[in-house]
């Protein structure tokens, strides 16, 4: 969804964008082609592979191998006392899920590995050491897998798992075959569970984002592109309570009521046009929701 961020960061003039997911660079080349001069980008990635990227984007961009919910020690660090602009664009590049190395996808064999970084945790240890009850707890609530159970039980019984092509066997065969055929591929909603838990991606989106609330300039705008509906979730409950008044309803004295400091761009989130989706089948299912900060910022 470039167009619609360049769109929503178009009016910016000057000052800091950050980039909080630098992957392969998308969105930050073509800001850097409509915005003017005067506008500096701080590009993020947890993986190691994104920073040689960006060393071919000339001066106005700064990369820094990070987890994005360490953006207010980043930015710090740079000496950088607010930011205009922060794009999240969520989960995984196409670099990622399609280099078997990475252990990311279920069609092609390969490692189970599923780190975006350089974290401790594989998606080897938590299938092959992790007990039952956790398992199914993660496949269920990470991947929303109404047969976390079965998955669960047949991965334990089946180990050692050596790679992502045997794990996704053994999930295929896990559920009913009757339901095998509907939703995609089978094994979809556990892949996304293990990626999910091995990278702790739903903490770290809600502390980056709190973050980037934090650090945005009056007039300033944050830009979250999610791609399922536990992003999604997240993103909407705290750009919404964001952007509402704090309930005072329940103080015990009357108390005066106070303007919300963001305002919502759009109530509905923006979703991508049949062409992009056409181009790109992986932005399908893809959410954009906007804020823009309307007050002036709190000493911390
Ligand atoms: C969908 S891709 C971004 C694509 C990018 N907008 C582009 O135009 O090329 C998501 C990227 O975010 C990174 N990422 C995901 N979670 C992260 C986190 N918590 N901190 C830093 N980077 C993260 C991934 O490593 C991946 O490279």
């Amino acid at each position: 969804m470039v167009d619609e961020v360049a769109d929503l960061f178009g009016p910016i003039e000057s000052g800091v964008i950050v980039d909080a997911t630098f992957g392969g660079g998308g969105h930050t080349r073509r800001l850097l082609d409509v915005l003017g001069p005067g506008v500096r980008f701080l590009a993020l990635d947890r993986d190691t592979e994104a920073e040689a990227r960006a060393a071919t984007f000339g001066p106005r961009v700064r990369f820094i191998t990070s987890d994005f919910r360490n953006l207010s020690r980043v930015v710090e660090g740079e000496g950088i006392d607010a930011i205009t602009g922060v794009l999240f664009d969520l989960g995984l590049s196409s670099l990622q899920l399609d280099d078997p190395a990475r252990g990311f996808g279920f069609r092609r064999g390969g490692p189970l590995d599923m780190r975006m970084g350089a974290g401790a945790l594989t998606a080897h240890q938590v299938v092959n050491e992790w007990d039952e009850a956790d398992l199914r707890r993660v496949i269920a609530r990470h991947g929303e897998e109404r047969f976390a159970a079965r998955i669960a039980r047949a991965i334990v019984r089946a180990r050692p798992v050596a790679d992502t092509a045997g794990l996704a066997e053994i999930v295929k065969l896990a559920i009913p075959a009757a339901t095998r055929r509907t939703g995609g591929h089978p094994a979809r909603r556990t892949f996304q569970a293990l990626r999910i838990v091995v990278n702790d991606e739903l903490a770290a989106l809600a502390e980056g984002l709190d973050a980037a609330l934090d650090l945005i300039e009056p007039g300033g705008r944050v830009i979250v592109i999610s791609y399922h509906s536990l992003e999604d979730r997240i993103v909407k409950r705290r750009l919404v309570s964001a952007s509402s008044s704090p309930d005072t309803a329940s103080l015990p004295v009357m108390a005066p009521v106070v303007a919300p400091d963001f305002r919502l761009l759009f109530r509905k989130p923006m979703t991508p046009t049949d062409d992009e989706v056409a181009e790109n089948p992986r932005a399908r299912s893809a959410k954009l929701r906007a804020i823009e900060r309307v007050s002036p910022r709190r000493a911390a």
